[in-house]
């Protein structure tokens, strides 16, 4: 299908945030964007302030800041004053058993009010905050707990009895257990009674923009999962990349469809739409194609951020599904996490009358770093240009092992000049990993990308085996690790493949150890295990058995070829692998 550029009409580029995006970046410095912000007395800067208080102080008071739409039905508008007072209470509770600054607190549920209470309560008493996805399994949770040492985690009665109460004891950090139920299990606390016998904490603490705020943990090909470390400064990069890539402003109806589990649902799920003094639908439930058109029309909603996944589910359900469906209201519709198919821009303008505008950044950039944003024309298929502020490069190494960009059209690595405020200020405890991310003044993505003669950026894939399903960073190694701890498995290789629906699926190979034979009990047992540890998002979907797995020299498994060769593809490439990545060398014919 030959697909054109979509361009805006000029009542559009007059009515966007920023008109101009190339002129924009100019005159742009971040300095100047601070004005965005109200700051602390004596140059203190915190994220919770900005979000909430300094609204509920103001002419925002009595605006919703968040809609919120029950699973079963129930619907609850709580004001921006209402969520200043609650934070206020939960960061009292904090106070009163003697957490604060330093400290580390992690949120696992749903999205309930409550999340969103103690995320920013816990920013407004100085805390670190560490948002995990409820729908893990006790391994990945586990796993991030420790690396982050906690010290308080918000969750609820059945995720706690399901997920964390067998491994508690073993984490001597985590002080503080507090259930978003009435009644607590053994060893917790309950919300209502602690929010009950809080005093409110009436002063925000007086935080550095420097200062921790946040932690999101994302998954690298080796080694532990990688704990991201945000600072409150970051939030100058959610108010103005909310503002220009998704149009938000005071009042404005905005529903992201994220979970708070992971970045995308922490940086434009809360932290960007309520500094913008937006008005934040959050919806409880999780995808159901009726229930989604039915939001995005009863609840007005005007700026709608979401991803590739849910919108290819959409359109498999096709355009009758929106049938009877009024969207006029809708003003921008945006996406991320994925590549962004032209089909996909292509159908909402003609479900919603608009396109959906791609954005790509990263946990590691915190905020939106390349959009289309409202006033440009689209080339659908392209991730967009930097926005103000941020500076983009495509990049491949020299011969003698030095960077340089590459020209228009070429494929390389995508990269960008480090100074944004939202960019990571290092990985939990680990410096030498870190420091791998940077070279010549550049931050590194891991992408692999193309830019064109005009400054659109376009994606081509990942430079590393990370997989992403369904929009969901899933790193091999953490798979192939509780695969490993089934008594069958000997070796074993964690791949994406292509899948229409999610973009990739999560597949395995594994290799048994002797006196075991493959069967198809054996491999429901083994995806079983790796079910219960990992929960559903990050399981494989299927194992398959292997007599030996291919390797390098050195023992490192090939995820690549094993791909390549799943997918037919030649094998012979491996220019892109380290010397020490070559492969080993097989029996001749042999299947490995
Ligand atoms: C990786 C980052 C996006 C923030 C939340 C997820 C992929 C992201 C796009 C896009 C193609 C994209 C990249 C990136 N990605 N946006 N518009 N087109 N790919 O953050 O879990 O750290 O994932 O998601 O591969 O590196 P994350």
């Amino acid at each position: 299908m030959e697909i054109q550029t979509i361009r805006k009409t000029p009542e559009a580029r007059s009515a966007a945030q920023l008109p101009d995006p190339d002129g924009a970046r100019a005159g742009f410095s971040w300095e100047q964007a601070r004005e965005m912000l109200d700051g602390l007395p004596g140059g203190g800067l915190n994220i919770a302030h900005e979000a909430v208080d300094r609204h509920a102080r103001g002419a925002g008071a009595t605006r919703p800041a968040l809609i919120w739409l029950g699973r079963d039905g129930d619907r609850r508008e709580i004001t921006y004053a209402r969520l200043a007072d609650d934070a206020s209470r939960f960061a009292g509770v904090l106070a009163r058993h003697g957490l604060g600054p330093g400290d580390r607190l992690y949120l696992l549920a749903g999205r309930v009010p409550e999340l969103y209470t103690a995320a920013l309560g816990a920013l407004r008493a100085g805390l670190a905050v560490t948002p995990l996805f409820a729908a893990f399994g006790p391994e990945p949770i586990r796993m991030r707990m420790e690396i982050g040492a906690a010290n308080v985690l918000v969750t609820t009665a059945a995720l706690y009895r399901r997920k964390v109460a067998e491994w508690r004891t073993e984490l001597p950090s985590l002080k503080l257990v507090i259930v978003i139920d009435d009644a607590a299990p053994e060893g917790c606390a309950a919300w209502t009674t602690e929010m009950a016998a809080a005093q409110k904490l009436e002063d925000c603490a007086a935080t550095d923009p420097e200062d921790t705020a946040l932690i999101h943990f994302t998954s690298g090909t080796t080694g532990r999962p990688k704990g991201v470390i945000h600072v409150h400064q970051a939030v100058l990069a959610h108010a103005l990349t909310g503002r220009y890539a998704l149009e938000l402003a005071p009042g404005v109806r905005y529903w992201c469809t994220a979970d708070p589990g992971w970045v995308t649902g922490t940086s434009y799920g809360l932290i960007s739409p309520l500094v913008n003094g937006a008005t934040m639908i959050v919806d409880e439930a999780e995808f159901d194609v009726a229930r989604w058109y039915r939001i995005l029309d009863e609840e007005a909603v005007e700026v709608w951020y979401t991803a590739p996944t849910a919108i290819r589910r959409l359109m498999r359900a096709g355009k009758k599904a929106a049938a009877g469906h009024d969207f006029t209201k809708l003003r921008h519709l945006a996406s991320v996490g994925e590549p962004l198919n032209p089909e996909g821009v292509v159908w909402g303008e003609e479900v919603f009358g608009r396109p959906f505008h791609d954005t790509w950044w990263q946990t590691e950039t915190g905020a939106i770093m390349i959009a289309n944003t409202a006033a440009m024309d689209i080339q659908p298929g392209s991730m967009g240009k930097p926005l103000p502020g941020i500076t983009a490069g495509i990049l491949r190494r020299t011969d003698d092992d030095a960077l340089e960009e590459c020209g228009p059209g070429e494929t390389g690595e995508l990269a960008l000049r480090p100074g944004w405020p939202s960019m990571m200020r290092g990985y939990l405890g680990e410096e030498a990993r870190y420091r791998k991310a940077f070279d010549e003044g550049w931050y590194l993505s891991g992408d692999l990308a193309q830019r064109d003669t005009e400054g659109f950026f376009w994606f081509v894939g990942r430079a590393d085996d990370l997989i992403k399903s369904a929009g969901h960073l899933i790193g091999p190694f953490e798979v192939e690790s509780a695969l490993m701890e089934h008594p069958a498995v000997a070796e074993a290789a964690v791949i994406g493949l292509p899948d229409e629906t999610a973009g990739e699926v999560v597949r395995a190979y594994v290799a048994l150890n002797p006196g075991h034979e493959p069967s198809a009990d054996l491999e429901q047992d083994i995806r079983g295990l790796a079910r219960k540890r990992l929960g559903p998002a990050v399981a494989p979907r299927e194992v398959s058995f292997r007599d030996n797995l291919p390797k390098t020299r050195s023992g490192k498994i090939m995820r690549r070829l094993l791909k390549a060769r799943e997918l037919g593809l030649p094998e012979g490439d491996t220019s892109t692998l380290e010397t020490e990545d070559k492969p080993a060398p097989t029996p001749q014919g042999g299947t490995a």
